[in-house]
C-alpha cells in the first residue's frame, strides 16, 4: 500500500508538471483528488488495513494529499500570472503615442471670454446668462429705444417675427436682471449677439460681455476705475484707458472707451491705424429712464453699464486682422490658439 501511495503521488506530480493550462490542472484535481479519484480510492482501501498500520499509512496519505494540493495551487498561480502578463502586454497603451486621437482645444473667443470673466469675478461681479432670441420689448423698448427711434439704425436687426428678434446686444439682460433682482447688482453677462453686418471688422454673429452695476451713489468715476483695472489686468500694467463722449439711448452720459494699443504701446502702428488707441467697448451711466422701466427707483439708486466686444479684444490680443476668421471653423486657424 505504501508503494501504491507513493506511486500515485509521483504520477500526479508528473501530470501537474506537464499541465499546459488551468483546465489541465482542474482535470488532474478531479482525476486524483475528486470524489471518484485515485486518492479517494486508496482511502477506501484503509478499511482493510491492520489497525496498527493505520496511523502511519493515514499520515502518509494525508501528507501526499497536502503536497499535491500545494503544488496544484502553485502551478495555478503561475498560470494566472503568465496570463496576466500576456494580457498586459497585449493591451498595453503607448502613452507617448499621440497620433490616435486628435485633441481639441478651446476656441480663441472662449479663451478670451473666460479670461475677461475671471477678472470681473475677481472684482466681485456675478456671471449671468440669457436668451439669444429676444422680444422687441426687451432688446429695444426697455432700453429706451422706442419703435421708430433713429438709434435702431445703429443695430441692423435680424427679425424672427414682428416682435421677436436675434438680440443685437447683451443689454436686454440688464432689464432681465433688474426686473428679477434687487440692488445692489453687480453682474457680467457673456453672450452671442447678432447684426446684419458683414465685413473684416463686423461679423453677423459676435460676442459681447455686458456689465451692470446698480447701487447707491454709483457714478462715472466707478466705471472709469473698474474699466481701468480690468484693462491693466487684461493687457498689461502700462495700459491706459481713454473715455470719449458718445451716445447710447440707455446710458447718460455715454462714453466709448479706448485702450492704448497693446502692440505699439501708444506710439501708433497698423493695428491702431496710427492713433495709438483701440476702442474696446461702449459704456455709460445707466439712464434713469431705464432704471424706471425696470422697476428701480432712480432717486434711490444709480448705476453704470458697459458692453464689451470680446471679438475685438481677441483680435487685439492675437493680432487677427479679420473678425470673420473666428466663425469660419477652419481648424488650421483655430489650432494656432491651442
Ligand atoms: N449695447 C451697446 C452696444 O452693443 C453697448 C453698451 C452697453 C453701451 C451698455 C453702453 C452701456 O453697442
Amino acid at each position: 500500500m505504501i508503494d501504491s501511495i507513493e506511486q500515485l503521488v509521483k504520477r500526479a506530480l508528473e501530470a501537474i508538471d506537464q499541465a499546459k493550462e488551468t483546465t489541465d490542472l482542474n482535470e488532474i484535481r478531479v482525476r486524483f483528488l475528486g470524489k471518484n479519484g485515485a486518492y479517494t480510492e486508496i482511502l477506501r482501501g484503509m478499511k482493510d488495513v491492520k489497525p496498527e498500520d493505520k496511523p502511519r499509512l493515514g499520515k502518509l496519505i494525508n501528507e501526499g494529499r497536502v503536497r499535491l494540493e500545494t503544488v496544484l495551487a502553485e502551478k495555478e498561480a503561475a498560470f494566472r500570472a503568465a496570463e496576466m502578463a500576456r494580457v498586459l502586454e497585449k493591451e498595453a497603451i503607448d502613452v507617448t503615442l499621440d497620433k490616435s486621437q486628435p485633441i481639441g482645444s478651446l476656441h480663441p473667443i472662449t479663451k478670451v471670454k473666460n479670461e475677461i470673466l475671471d477678472i470681473f469675478v475677481g472684482l466681485g461681479f456675478k456671471v449671468e446668462e440669457g436668451p439669444e432670441i429676444e422680444t422687441d420689448y426687451f432688446n429695444f423698448q426697455l432700453m429706451n429705444i422706442p419703435k421708430d427711434h433713429p438709434a435702431r439704425d445703429m443695430q441692423d436687426t435680424f427679425y424672427v417675427s414682428e416682435n421677436t428678434l436675434l438680440r443685437t446686444h447683451t443689454s436686454p439682460m440688464q432689464a432681465h436682471v433688474m426686473l428679477s433682482q434687487k440692488p445692489p447688482i453687480r453682474i457680467v453677462v457673456p453672450g452671442k449677439v447678432y447684426r446684419a453686418d458683414d465685413d473684416a471688422s463686423h461679423s453677423p454673429i459676435f460676442n459681447q460681455i455686458e456689465g451692470l452695476v446698480v447701487d447707491k451713489d454709483v457714478s462715472l468715476a466707478h466705471l472709469k476705475g473698474t474699466l481701468d483695472t480690468v484693462a491693466k489686468a487684461l493687457f498689461n500694467q502700462d495700459t491706459k484707458t481713454r473715455f470719449r463722449p458718445s451716445y447710447f439711448p440707455f446710458t447718460e452720459p455715454s462714453v466709448e472707451v479706448d485702450v492704448t494699443c497693446s502692440v505699439c504701446g501708444g506710439s501708433g502702428c497698423r493695428l491702431c491705424k496710427g492713433t495709438g488707441w483701440i476702442e474696446i467697448l461702449g459704456a455709460g451711466v445707466v439712464n434713469p429712464k431705464v432704471l424706471e422701466n425696470c422697476g428701480v427707483d432712480p432717486n434711490e439708486y444709480s448705476g453704470f453699464a458697459f458692453g464689451l466686444g470680446v471679438d475685438r479684444i481677441a483680435m487685439i490680443k492675437y493680432g487677427v486682422p479679420d473678425i470673420r476668421s473666428f466663425y469660419e471653423n477652419d481648424v488650421r486657424f483655430l489650432k494656432q490658439y491651442k
